[in-house]
């Protein structure tokens, strides 16, 4: 069935749903997106996405056709006219249309372009088994804390990852791993404390990675937030990532190893679990 898609205004069937070929966002990835999760049909910690959009805009000087601080009514009648239960709501600014020049038009008419995505969130089967990943340089730019559609490095990283048979990347910066390709990288030491990257413009500030250091410091874990290196992962007794499309998503192998039994471990296990209960009870 066709889904209604929401662009720059208007809410029309995503046949007809068209952005020019002189769009910023196609022609520089002059963009910024945020996907925010969908439960019961009601958004996950949508305030803090849309705090990080508004981050965003501001890192790139880039306005928003509406106030982003009237997105969620958008998004909302968007998840009624689709029926979305659970899933996903994708939001994109780009800098709009204008004849192809490096610099910014002096009159730009940014464009804001939503879509849903249908997903089982919690009964994700992958969750049950876990996820292999490898490990690859980290080819991105220096400004990861914005979230801008400039993913090819990401896309390319992801796509090799399949290729080696793995689901998905860990990149590696000067030694020590960044984050996942779309997802913050965690491990777990064999004494249960739960590691990290600490945040700096070398990656995203996840929303998910925010709202899961808070339940875990509230369970009593010790949390470290500070680089660790692949070979400190390959030796670690658990690993997960962390965003708004897999929640927390256990990590059983890293390259050619084996993380403990090889299957999915109790502090991911525990942390996916309370995050659902979280997102359950908090979605509006
Ligand atoms: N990705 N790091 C990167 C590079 C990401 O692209 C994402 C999110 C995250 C996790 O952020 P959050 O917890 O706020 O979702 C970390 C989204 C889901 C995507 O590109 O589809």
């Amino acid at each position: 069935m066709s889904r209604t898609v929401y662009v720059s205004g208007d809410f029309v069937p995503e046949e007809e749903a068209k952005i020019s070929v002189f769009d910023r966002g196609f022609l520089f990835g002059d963009g910024v997106y945020e996907v925010s999760s969908v439960l019961d049909g009601k958004l996950v910690d949508n305030r803090a996405h849309l705090e990080r959009l508004k981050r965003s805009l501001g890192e790139l000087q880039l306005g928003c056709p509406v106030p982003v601080d009237e997105i969620p009514a958008i998004q909302k009648e968007l998840i009624a006219r689709n029926g979305l239960t659970e899933g996903t709501v994708y939001l994109q600014v780009t800098r709009g249309a204008a004849d192809r020049d490096f610099n910014f038009p002096p009159d730009p008419k940014p464009s804001l372009v939503m879509f849903t995505q249908q997903k089982n969130l919690i009964d994700n089967p992958v969750a049950q088994t876990g996820i292999a990943v490898v490990t690859l340089p980290d080819i991105r730019w220096g400004r990861r804390d914005i979230k801008t559609v400039m993913l090819l490095p990401s896309s390319l990283a992801k796509q090799e990852a399949v290729t080696r048979g793995a689901a998905d990347a860990w990149m590696v910066q000067d030694g020590h791993v960044t984050e996942g390709t779309s997802n913050n990288a965690y491990i777990v030491t064999l004494d249960g404390r739960i590691v990290t990257r600490h945040l700096s413009n070398e990656i995203l500030h996840g929303i998910t990675r925010k709202a899961v250091l808070k339940l875990a410091a509230r369970d009593g874990y010790t949390v470290e937030q500070r680089a660790f290196t692949p070979e400190e992962a390959y030796d670690a007794a658990e690993a997960f990532v962390t965003s708004a499309s897999t929640f927390v998503m256990p990590v059983v192998k890293i390259d050619d190893r084996i993380l403990g039994n090889g299957v999915p471990g109790p502090v991911a296990g525990k942390l996916r679990q309370l995050y659902i209960e979280m997102a359950r009870a908090e979605a509006e």
